[in-house]
């Protein structure tokens, strides 16, 4: 029996609803297969800054670095309660930035995915979400503008601010390598997201990318500068499979991948660092003018928890087991109210939980 350690930082807002939702499925994953789940839920995020002074402490950066694998709901607050909190120790840039920076998870996984059975959620036209959507969005994540020298100050009497984009080869190489993997093993096709008609960083990208990309020779690689491919996902979502981009890129261009889906809901995510150590979460935030109600889709964190028992456990049979679960609930008309079209069933957080846990308890179990 193989034993894991998991880290469930539940987070703000919405966070704590979905992330029930995701620990009642661990624990029937763990009754369906041969593996035991120690699972050791900390504080993280303003909930953590509120009792602490920190949105993470000592004791959760401990939790996280002994796990094999860390579960993250969501983090943040709204705009006017933000303002409780000094701007350099609010969730985003106190627990979230240094999470990703801790366990250099330099490659974060989106997919954008909508199979047919649920292209009514699309807000596009069926003729352009055809059979469905089903890109991956990999988006560097530990680099570029976020984590740049930044300074603010007055010169000549004005405010003025200065926050750099700092890429170096290495940095680059890593997550290009990443994208034709992915790549390699999908439609052989890397679609590369820059701006090199304006940011030197993107030339220098674009550089590394001709020097990678001999050894993958099988990888079809085409060039699209980031406004572009913003308009070609609302277009023509259906030509793009493998999508590399840097930091900032994929923070935008992932959101939108959420509104040509039907909801920022239907984005689960994996973040991996070196040696496949890796966090698992929303792609959205906390939702904080909906938390508390019960009413929260808890798919996009469901689906971190598939991502995880593939990627991290290699669990891969009972992940499309659970979207599978996932899918079939949608499929009967059930959904919760940021999905809600006429005909549909509306259903609870909790709700939607049970009945993905009815449809996996009745898939076949993986064989061991
Ligand atoms: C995301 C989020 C974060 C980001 C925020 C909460 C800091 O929007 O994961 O996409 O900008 O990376
Ligand atoms: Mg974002």
């Amino acid at each position: 029996m193989k034993q894991y350690k998991i880290a469930l930082l539940p987070g703000d807002g919405i966070g704590p609803e979905i992330m029930k939702e995701a620990v009642k499925v661990l624990k029937l994953v763990q009754e369906r297969n041969p593996v035991a789940f120690e699972l050791n839920e900390v504080p993280f995020g303003a909930v953590a800054y509120f009792a602490t002074g920190d949105a993470f402490p000592e004791a959760t950066k401990l939790a996280c670095d002994q796990a094999d694998a860390v579960l993250k709901g969501t983090i943040g607050l709204s705009h006017e309660e933000s303002k409780k909190i000094p701007v350099d120790k609010q969730p985003e840039r106190g627990a979230l930035l240094p999470l990703r920076k801790r366990l250099n998870t330099y490659a974060n996984f989106r997919p954008v995915y909508l199979p047919k059975e649920l292209a009514h959620f699309s807000p596009l036209r069926p003729e352009v979400v055809g059979e469905g959507i089903d890109l991956m969005i990999i988006r560097e994540l530990v680099g570029g503008l976020y984590f740049g020298q930044k300074e603010r100050g007055i010169k000549n009497g004005k405010r003025f601010v200065n926050e750099m984009l700092e890429y170096d080869e290495d940095q680059i190489r890593q997550i290009l390598i990443v994208g034709f993997e992915t790549a390699k093993k999908r439609r052989k096709l890397l679609h590369n997201i820059h701006k090199s008609n304006v940011l030197l960083s993107s030339v220098l990208w674009n550089e590394i990318l001709e020097e990678v990309a001999p050894s993958y020779p099988e990888v079809e690689v085409r060039h699209m500068l980031v406004d572009a491919a913003a308009t070609a996902l609302c277009l023509n979502p259906c030509q793009f499979d493998v999508m590399v981009m840097e930091n900032m890129f994929g923070d935008i261009l992932s959101d939108q991948g959420g509104g040509i889906l039907g909801s920022l809901g239907l984005m689960p995510s994996a973040c991996m660092g070196p040696n496949r150590k890796a966090y698992y979460e929303p792609s959205h935030g906390s939702a904080p003018d909906i938390a508390g109600q019960g009413i929260a889709n808890p798919y996009s964190m469901i689906g971190s928890v598939a991502m995880m028992l593939d990627m991290s456990f290699g669990l891969t049979e009972e992940a499309q087991n659970l979207w599978g679960a996932m899918k079939s609930v949608f499929a009967a008309g059930f959904t919760t109210p940021d999905l809600k079209r006429g005909g549909d069933k509306l259903i609870s957080t909790a709700a939607f939980g049970d009945k993905v846990l009815e449809a996996l308890a009745k898939s076949p179990k993986p064989k061991v």
